[in-house]
């Protein structure tokens, strides 16, 4: 079953078009990654999909088409977006924002035992619980991020970047946690990666956008063994 479908998907930021009719599918369970050059159009995707840009096409998530809805309806739907750049509360200690990631839930057990997972998860986080989110290093903000993604209990998960400005074996350890988040949870995802290596250890799948059109999509095992993609994402 397909969870998430993007048709002919378009957005443009005042009068510059920067999405020219991107498709996507993800199955359920499934994790697809987007792949492409600076600028390509990968994070307006994102925001297309999570109504943080307004988009033309068609948007469809479990059946129900969601183009043009408001953010927090879409949050609402079980979509969680994990922008670029964090976007975790500075102000706010590591517990605090795992509870604001959960702020739509009743179950109070529920969250208590999501945020036992998240440390779980992502040991670091434990020893840093009561610290503010602004003392966290660059990789344990990417953890927070994650996490607090992770305590909305969401259906997909759009991960932009996840990488970015860590070291590798960083980057590797967060991907290595999103890797049995996926495993242990199901949560489908969609995962914008400059690192392409890093995207294959955790997609079944990926899209290559050059300026906001799809050039290449297929499994991962079929783009990791095309010489253009070497080229362009494998360095060599
Ligand atoms: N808020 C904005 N206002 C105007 N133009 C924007 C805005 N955000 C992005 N753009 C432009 O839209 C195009 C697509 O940007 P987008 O951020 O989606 O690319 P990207 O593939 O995520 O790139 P990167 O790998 O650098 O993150 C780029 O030409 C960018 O300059
Ligand atoms: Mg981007």
């Amino acid at each position: 079953m397909t969870l998430l479908e993007l048709e002919g998907v378009t957005a443009s930021y005042g009068p510059v078009q920067v999405l020219d009719g991107v498709s996507l599918r993800v199955p359920d369970n499934g994790a697809v990654g987007i792949l492409g050059a600076n600028g390509a159009g990968k994070t307006t995707t994102l925001r297309a999909i999570s109504g943080t840009v307004r988009a033309g096409g068609r948007i469809v998530f479990d059946g129900k088409d969601i183009r043009g809805l408001r953010p927090d309806r879409v949050a609402a739907l079980g979509i969680a977006h994990v922008p670029e750049g964090r976007g975790t509360l500075g102000d706010l200690t590591v517990r605090e924002n795992l509870r604001v990631g959960a702020y739509l839930r009743k179950d109070a057990k529920g969250v208590a035992q999501d945020i036992d997972y998240c440390l779980d998860l992502f040991p670091n986080l434990q020893n840093r619980i009561r610290s503010n989110a602004s003392a966290l290093s660059g990789g344990e903000q990417q953890m927070l991020a994650v996490a607090r993604a992770i305590m909305s209990k969401p259906r997909l998960l759009l991960l932009d970047e996840a990488s970015l400005g860590l070291a590798p074996s960083t980057a590797k350890n967060v991907y290595d946690a999103i890797r049995r988040l996926r495993i242990e949870s199901g949560i489908a995802m969609v995962v914008v990666e400059q690192n392409a290596n890093l995207a294959f250890t955790l997609v079944d799948s990926a899209t290559v956008l050059e300026t906001g059109r799809n050039v290449l999509t297929g499994t991962s095992a079929e783009l990791r063994g095309m010489d253009e993609i070497r080229r362009a994402y494998l360095g060599g």
